[in-house]
């Protein structure tokens, strides 16, 4: 395995994924393909950014002639396809342009790869990074498990549902070697603060409100981002080809549980008094069709292949926490310009 490309790697996932491959293996090539759209930020990747294995090409996943000639030009091995519109609020807001990415995007790459590998598929490799949302939303009892039944709610996981879906076509009828991982919530450094957790983060510091929605009931399965592309590594070496994964981090917090520890850790590091964080949590509109609870089962990523997550939550938060107060230029930066508007119009009507 020598030429390997990703995608979306100047994203928050993406930008671990390509440092852990770059750091681990300096006899891989790595491109990392990305867009640039507002989510994606060569910041996030600076401290690998002349690294003699790595290199960047700004690029669209949905631009099938750019797609052919990448793949002819560097003659990867490997893909592993984390590009895609993340955010589920901007999906209600925008579905179209979740299909045209996720979906079409995602096909864009299957055919490239599919083209470029006919006749020598011995040994490659193309891993769909995918989301836990697929599966829909749980009630208080159960997992998620790889064969639990696919029911998208939103605009977001139908189109990862969807590129979950033609990956496994072209297995199953190009018998092209894919692997798939379904994760749980990612937190970390360079979360971009349209997320629950670098947004109450960076709200705290700014002493702005902490828009809860609904009543704060909702239940996410959180899990450290290093955590996550470590299972991708060892997925992507070491898991069976046409299989899927599910990684979590058995770590279930209802986001209002999750939002007080957020407060009560930033009164400390900030220096602020106990519950003066706590005073800026707001109840807000719910979203649109907002799903109850997710939670993984990752028993057989963690049977077949070893995998478990490293971190304890409270710790893992606090290095988040320290990661940002560390780095407000960084947050300053991604917060200028088109946030200050995305903010205004998703929570003013809220
Ligand atoms: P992100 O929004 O932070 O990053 C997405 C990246 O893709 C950005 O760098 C963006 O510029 C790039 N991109 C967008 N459209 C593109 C296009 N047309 N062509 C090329 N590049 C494009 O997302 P993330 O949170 O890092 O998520 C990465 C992947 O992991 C996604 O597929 C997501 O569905 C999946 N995932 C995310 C989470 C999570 O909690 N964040 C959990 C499970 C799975
Ligand atoms: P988010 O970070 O957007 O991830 P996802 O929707 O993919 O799970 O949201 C996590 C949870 O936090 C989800 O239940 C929605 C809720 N939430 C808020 O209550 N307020 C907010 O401002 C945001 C962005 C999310």
């Amino acid at each position: 395995m020598k030429n390997i490309l990703i995608t979306g790697g100047a994203g928050f996932i993406g930008s671990h994924l390509t440092r852990l491959f770059v750091t681990k293996y300096p006899d891989y090539n790595i491109v990392n393909l990305d867009k640039l759209t507002y989510a994606g930020n060569l910041e996030n990747l600076r401290d690998i950014e002349s690294a003699p294995n790595y290199r960047f090409v700004k690029g669209d996943i949905v631009d099938m002639e750019q797609m052919r000639a990448v793949f002819k030009q560097y003659n990867f091995d490997g893909v592993l396809h984390c590009a895609a519109e993340s955010h589920v609020d901007r999906s209600i807001t925008d579905p179209l342009s979740f299909v045209k990415t996720n979906v079409l995007g995602t096909m864009t790459l299957l055919q490239a790869a599919k083209e470029h590998w006919t006749g020598n598929m011995e040994g490659k490799i193309f891993y769909h990074i995918s989301t836990d949302e697929v599966y829909g939303s749980l009630g208080t009892e159960g997992f998620f498990t790889e064969t639990t039944a696919y029911d998208p709610r939103s605009p977001y996981s139908a189109s990862k549902a969807s590129s979950d879906h033609f990956v496994r076509a072209y297995y199953h009828t190009y018998k092209l070697p894919v692997k798939i991982s379904n994760c749980s919530n990612n937190y970390g450094p360079y979360h971009f603060p349209e997320k629950l957790i670098p947004l109450c983060i960076h709200n705290i510091i700014h002493n702005k409100p902490l828009p809860i929605y609904g009543k704060g009931e909702n239940v996410r399965d959180w899990l450290y981002v290093e955590d996550h592309v470590r299972a991708i590594d060892t997925i992507f070496h070491n898991g069976k080809v046409g299989e899927t994964y599910n990684i979590g981090g058995h770590n279930e917090w209802t986001n209002i549980a999750l939002v007080k520890e957020l407060c009560r850790q930033m009164d400390e590091k900030l220096g602020r008094a106990p519950g003066t964080n706590e005073k800026l949590i707001t109840y807000v509109q719910d979203r649109a069709g907002h799903d109850m609870r997710y939670a993984i089962d990752a028993t057989k990523l963690k049977n077949e292949l070893g995998w478990l997550p490293s971190l304890q939550f409270e710790e893992g938060i606090s290095k988040t926490i320290d990661w940002y107060l560390a780095n407000t230029e960084w947050l300053n930066h991604v917060t200028s310009g088109d946030y200050k508007k995305y903010y205004e119009e998703m929570y003013a009507g809220r």
